[in-house]
């Protein structure tokens, strides 16, 4: 029998308006343009602006983008899985709130919250519920407003960090394209160097939470960016490994974006050239849960059916991740 396996049939994306270059943080925060443009790679980054705004929002915008580009409408979604550590809300999920907006009736879902390594992680599942044949047509959209847990006088922090939101779509297919195989990691210990203080059931929010900045991403930079750059690496080669796959066989790499000198070292573990990177970090930043889909929607035009594609991700938890996709479509 012909295995059956969850191809992206469609990838759309939603960036704000809003451009905060490093020339306006130089503004805010004590921190210097160049040393951002060349410690990170990141020239500038987008923020949701507006009253009332979030994830969601986000995320609506480039789930409308994908329905439009594949021709179908939200009664015929099955599920959506939502990556993001900004839901809209601690409870009901972002998901729920998303199949409301959208009016995707027909469909159920749930967040996932892997920090940056969230959509590898929704992904992973999503792909599953086509495997099994449970669901036809599955949305995996990573959508983070990160500037809603930003202290802008962190340097350490808000330099790194934008908004956006990356969405795919999977169907089923028996003709060897789409999520081929994953390989997924988490070390909860390195919690201590990147997370959030308050707000969960340990340390409800309280005046005094809210007094010592605690509802902000609080990171170890250094300590983060070790474990990350041996971490990210090791996950893209041994995926290639395991897939006999050879520098020449991969089309492309798509690394989620958190600083380019992470990136650089990746790529340069898997043997592959610069022009085979997916980089959008200089525009976006960090948008956490949705570098990967931004990344895929970006590049979409330069994808050919049958391109080996690796995804591959590091971040908070720690959390870590590989995917290898054969790509099934030419835009
Ligand atoms: O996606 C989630 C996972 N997160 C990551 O993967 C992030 C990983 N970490 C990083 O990308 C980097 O650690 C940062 C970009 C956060 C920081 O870069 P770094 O090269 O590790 O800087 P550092 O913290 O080691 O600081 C080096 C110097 C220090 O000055 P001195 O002590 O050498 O004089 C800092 O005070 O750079 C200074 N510095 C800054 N200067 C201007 C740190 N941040 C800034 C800043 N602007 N924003």
């Amino acid at each position: 029998m012909t295995k059956t396996t969850a191809s992206i049939t469609a990838v759309a994306g939603y960036v704000p308006d809003y451009i905060l270059s490093n020339e306006e943080l130089v503004k805010m925060v004590s921190t210097d343009a160049n040393w951002i443009e060349t410690r990170t790679g990141i020239k500038e980054r987008r923020i949701l602006k507006g009253e009332g705004l979030g994830t969601s929002d986000m995320a609506v915008i480039a789930i409308e983008r994908l329905l439009k580009k594949r021709g179908i409408t939200p009664l015929d979604i099955d599920m959506i899985i939502v990556a993001s550590v900004t839901p809209d809300l601690i409870f009901p999920s972002t998901s729920n709130i998303i199949c409301d907006k959208i009016g995707a009736t027909n469909a159920w879902g749930f967040d996932l919250a892997a920090a940056c390594s969230g959509f590898i992680f929704a992904l992973t599942t999503g792909t599953q519920f086509i495997e099994t044949g449970k669901c036809k047509k599955v949305i995996v959209v990573g959508a983070d407003k990160m500037s809603s847990i930003l202290d802008y006088t962190d340097r350490s922090t808000c330099i790194i960090f934008g908004d956006g939101a990356g969405a795919v779509l999977l169907e089923p297919t028996t003709d060897g394209h789409g999520v081929i195989d994953s390989i997924l990691g988490v070390d909860g210990s390195g919690r201590a160097h990147l997370h959030q203080k308050a707000g969960g059931s340990v340390k409800p929010p309280s005046h005094a939470t809210i007094d010592a900045k605690e509802h902000f991403v609080y990171q170890e930079g250094q300590a983060v960016f070790k474990r990350a750059v041996v971490g990210m690496a090791e996950v893209s080669a041994e995926i290639m490994v395991k897939n006999k796959l050879t520098a020449d066989d991969v089309a492309w790499l798509v690394p989620h974006q958190a600083n380019k000198r992470i990136i650089d070292a990746t790529a340069e573990r898997m043997g592959l050239s610069s022009e085979k990177v997916m980089l959008n970090i200089q525009k976006y930043g960090n948008t956490t849960a949705a570098t990967i889909p931004l990344c895929l929607w970006d590049y979409e035009k330069q994808l050919k059916k049958g391109d080996n594609i690796i995804l591959s991700t590091f971040g908070a938890g720690f959390t870590w991740g590989a995917i290898y996709v054969k790509w099934a479509y030419n835009s």
